[in-house]
């Protein structure tokens, strides 16, 4: 039994991750200042699970205490994610992405943690220099005046930070490099990520819309997937970088149709300006990932997208087809 710190606990990712580290035995304490997430997705975790609701820039003194309570793995996902949040609030993207991963690391320097994993993101390639993208892949940034690079900064950064404190303070570290991820629990506002936001305007608003060009593409890894990948990684996988995520590649448009054909819509849309910067295509390499954990994605993309449109179906209270 291992006593695991989570940040970002209550959201996406965070909290399928805790509920997964508590059905395997451990104890877990989750902190998130519920910036975007919600106690709704922790609150049925159980005695081995603590939460506290706080910010892991401000509130040091409590988030050192639980160090002091006995930390042996520091799961960091804490976190500004939703591409709008960058274009809007730029300096607390950075922040968060960048100052609340030193303050973790500073923390788990002086309290002797065993392993500090940190989640990063594909957004570190930006536009990739090729396809699929390997964990050799430079690290591209756009230039400083477009908001958008923000979070990538941060967690290129955090990535360095990561590395070198580990190496320096004699713990453990391990980088995932996650690709988008989708399920249950996401935002489906327009701070949200893609899929959540056009379910949402799919089941709930006149007109469906994408941001031009619609040709851009994404490969979408199902929660579940992730979180196997995740734990695996975790426990086989000593101070390296991998990337995580599916190899299914698909465009903007071709996503937006199957999830009209899944709910028995009829499909038409309009083209909103594009973002700039915003990459063309995307498509991890995970040969590494695959290789060294002995897994294979099991949920392929029509099967996870009927899992999630089903969820927010419920959740909206609306029947498919409706409408
Ligand atoms: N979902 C994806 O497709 C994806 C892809 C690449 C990387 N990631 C990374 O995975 C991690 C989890 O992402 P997610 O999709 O679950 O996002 P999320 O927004 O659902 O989770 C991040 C959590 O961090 C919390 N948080 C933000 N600022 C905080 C602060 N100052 N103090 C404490 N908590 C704070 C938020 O309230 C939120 O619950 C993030 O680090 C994200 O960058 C996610």
């Amino acid at each position: 039994m291992t006593e695991i710190l989570i940040t970002g606990a209550a959201g996406f990712i965070g909290s399928f991750l805790a509920e997964r580290l508590v059905a395997d035995g451990h104890t877990v304490v989750g902190v998130d200042n519920l910036f975007r997430g919600k106690l709704e997705n922790v609150a049925h975790l159980g005695d081995t699970f603590t939460f506290e609701k706080l910010d892991i820039l401000e509130d040091i003194p409590r988030l050192e205490q639980i160090f002091r309570n006995g930390v042996e793995v520091v799961y960091h996902y804490a976190a500004i994610n939703g591409t709008e949040h960058f274009y809007d609030k730029p300096l607390d993207v950075v922040r968060v992405n960048s100052e609340g991963t030193m303050n973790l690391l500073k923390l788990s320097a002086r309290h002797n943690i065993k392993k500090f994993i940190f989640a990063s993101s594909s957004e570190v390639y930006s536009d990739p220099l090729y396809l699929p993208t390997n964990e050799q892949h430079p690290f591209l940034l756009g230039n400083l005046s477009n908001p958008r690079y923000t979070y990538a900064a941060g967690k290129v950064i955090s990535e360095y930070y990561t590395k070198w404190y580990a190496e320096a303070f004699g713990f453990k570290y391990l980088i995932l490099r996650l690709f988008n991820t989708y399920g249950p629990r996401m935002d489906s506002s327009k701070y949200g990520q893609v899929i959540p936001e056009f379910i949402r305007k799919m089941l709930l608003e006149p007109e469906f819309t994408i941001i031009a060009p619609g040709t851009q593409t994404r490969s979408f890894c199902y929660i579940s997937d992730l979180i196997d990948f995740t734990v695996l990684a975790a426990m086989k996988v000593d101070n390296d970088v991998l990337n995580l995520g599916s190899e299914h590649e698909i465009t903007m448009i071709e996503l937006a149709r199957v999830l009209h054909e899944l709910a028995g819509r009829p499909f038409s849309y309009r083209l909103l300006s594009p973002r700039v910067g915003d990459p063309k295509r995307r498509l991890p390499d995970t040969s590494r990932a695959r290789a060294m954990l002995g897994y294979q994605p099991k949920t392929d993309l029509r099967s996870g997208l009927k899992l999630t449109l089903d969820w927010y179906q419920n959740r909206l209270a609306l029947p498919i087809g409706m409408g």
